[in-house]
């Protein structure tokens, strides 16, 4: 049965957030960088801006030699170094008595009973009712050791709405290709409830990207033009400054496709595309964005080359500072070919997009970090305004930006002042720093705080996950079929290789500059 506010979405004021639980969140791999950069941060900001429950607590789990004091310090200088707002001393006084450590091995069977016994003396100094969130912070060659020994220990609890919960985030990647993912699913449901397992992506929680819902389905004057008949293409771009940097080991076997396009790329274009749900419910909001998942038109061998193109920064400019290409950067092997960027071209197969192009292009070493999804309205049809076909005018573009200078802008035609009717694209500007002055909230700090309310809106469901796997699967066996020796290259810091701009200019479109 759903809540008013569920059958209300759209109304005015309306709080959607469901109150986070009180809970202890045991960190897997509590003493790594994951932890230190964006989880202790975000857990500490939350404290902060008053969002925990009252009873709460932090175990951090992993290999590391610390104690509780230790494990504070590394934390106080996670937050010095990594939140969102600045430490503030009287304020971390008090916090940081929430944080514990304890040292263990995964794959051992002892050290899953101390977490048990120090899990329940710590439930019982906060007054905690036994709720627990494992957040598996660790590579996923382990998840499946955690997870078989946690249900082992006892330490999972079935679902039951009148008992304490146990839940569970895993980290991306989920797999490498279908069957490992849906390895890593069978064993997750090995031991929990789908209910129960919260696959997290970081992008579902950016304060932007949960924006395209509320600017979608929040006015009046957007659906009725989000179709076919009046958007000529979409772009998504996801540009990053940044090579490779200190993750070769892991990014050499991944590359752009499965890094960037198989989770994030693929989530921002389901809520572009999705349906308008009809609530807020979990499974409603995640059954629309499967639906798009589900049309996606396979890249099969026979269109491959007009859909897909891949490439590697070579040597080139940072900051005006000489940079090594990506076969130079530590840790990646000299004949790699993968991919550190990936321009698609996709068609969503339904009604309302049937015959749209969404273009979508993601690197590594780009001139900037920005991205940005563009709506790309048709023209005006040739006669008034627009009778001059060597001068047509600028269509309207809906350009909503992710990050960084988080906003929206429409460009519309307006009339250039002056005695002669001449027309002039202007763009109307929203930007979140201008108009509500404060940061947005980090991602982890709002989908941790989703999981400790039981809403897994903005998580992957194993539906979810594998359909995007079916997708990039045909991409990624293409290439492997054609025995990869050699990809196109583009310099460090420029926007990415000539035949990207093919792949768009031969429809005779362009990508946009950012
Ligand atoms: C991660 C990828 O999921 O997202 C990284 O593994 C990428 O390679 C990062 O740099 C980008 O996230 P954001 O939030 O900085 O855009």
């Amino acid at each position: 049965m759903l809540d008013n506010k569920a059958e209300n979405p759209l109304q005015s004021g309306v709080n959607m957030v469901h109150a986070p639980q009180p809970c202890t969140v045991v960190i897997f791999g509590g003493g790594g960088d994951l932890t230190r950069r964006k989880l202790l941060p975000a857990i500490y900001n939350q404290s902060l801006d008053g969002e925990l429950p009252a009873n709460f607590a932090v175990l951090g789990f992993a290999i590391e030699d610390m104690d509780d004091s230790k494990y504070r310090e590394f934390a106080k200088q996670g937050v010095q170094r990594f939140s969102r707002q600045s430490l503030d001393q009287s304020h971390w006084t008090g916090f940081e008595n929430c944080l514990h450590y304890l040292q263990g091995s995964f794959d051992d069977v002892e050290a899953y009973a101390k977490l048990k016994q120090r899990l329940e003396e710590i439930e019982n100094e906060f007054s905690i009712p036994g709720n627990r969130i494992y957040y598996l912070a660790i590579p996923p060659g382990l998840i499946e050791i955690c997870v078989k020994q946690l249900k082992a220990a006892g330490l999972v609890m079935p679902v039951d709405e009148n008992s304490p919960f146990s839940r569970i985030i895993v980290e991306k990647p989920i797999g490498r290709d279908l069957e490992s993912a849906r390895e890593v699913n069978a064993t997750l449901s090995e031991s929990f409830d789908e209910k129960q397992i919260y696959r997290i992506d970081h992008y579902l929680g950016k304060e932007t990207v949960q924006n395209i819902l509320a600017m979608r389905f929040g006015n009046v004057i957007f659906e009725p033009l989000w179709n076919s008949k009046y958007i000529d293409h979409i772009q998504i771009t996801v540009a990053e400054e940044e090579g490779v940097g200190t993750r070769a080991g892991y990014y050499d076997r991944a590359g752009a496709l499965r890094d960037m396009v198989q989770n994030h790329i693929l989530q921002l274009l389901t809520l572009i595309a999705m349906e308008p749900p009809w609530s807020m419910d979990p499974d409603v909001m995640r059954d629309n964005r499967q639906s798009v998942l589900n049309c996606l038109r396979p890249i099969t061998s026979e269109n491959f080359d007009v859909h897909v193109v891949r490439a590697q920064y070579g040597p080139g400019f940072h900051h005006g500072e000489d940079v090594p290409g990506y076969r130079r950067e530590d840790g990646v092997s000299q004949n790699s070919v993968t991919e550190t960027y990936i321009a698609l071209k996709l068609f969503v197969d339904n009604w309302r997009w049937a015959g749209v192009p969404f273009y979508i292009r993601t690197g590594k070493r780009m001139p900037k970090r920005a991205s940005e999804i563009a709506i790309q309205f048709k023209s005006v049809p040739p006669i008034l305004f627009n009778s001059n076909q060597d001068k047509p005018l600028d269509a309207n573009v809906l350009a909503l930006s992710i990050q960084p200078n988080e906003g929206l802008s429409l460009r519309i035609a307006t009339k250039l002042p002056g005695a002669k009717l001449k027309i002039f694209p202007v763009k109307m500007d929203f930007r979140y720093g201008s108009t509500f002055g404060e940061q947005s909230p980090e991602a982890y700090e709002r989908l941790l705080l989703d999981v400790m309310a039981g809403d897994a809106t903005l998580f992957m469901r194993r539906d979810a996950v594998e359909a995007s796997w079916i997708w990039v699967d045909n991409i990624l066996k293409n290439w492997s079929s054609s025995g990869t020796r050699w990809i196109p290259e583009y310099s460090a810091g420029t926007w990415g290789p000539l035949e990207a701009d093919r792949l768009i200019e031969s429809d005779n479109r362009k990508w946009r500059l950012l």
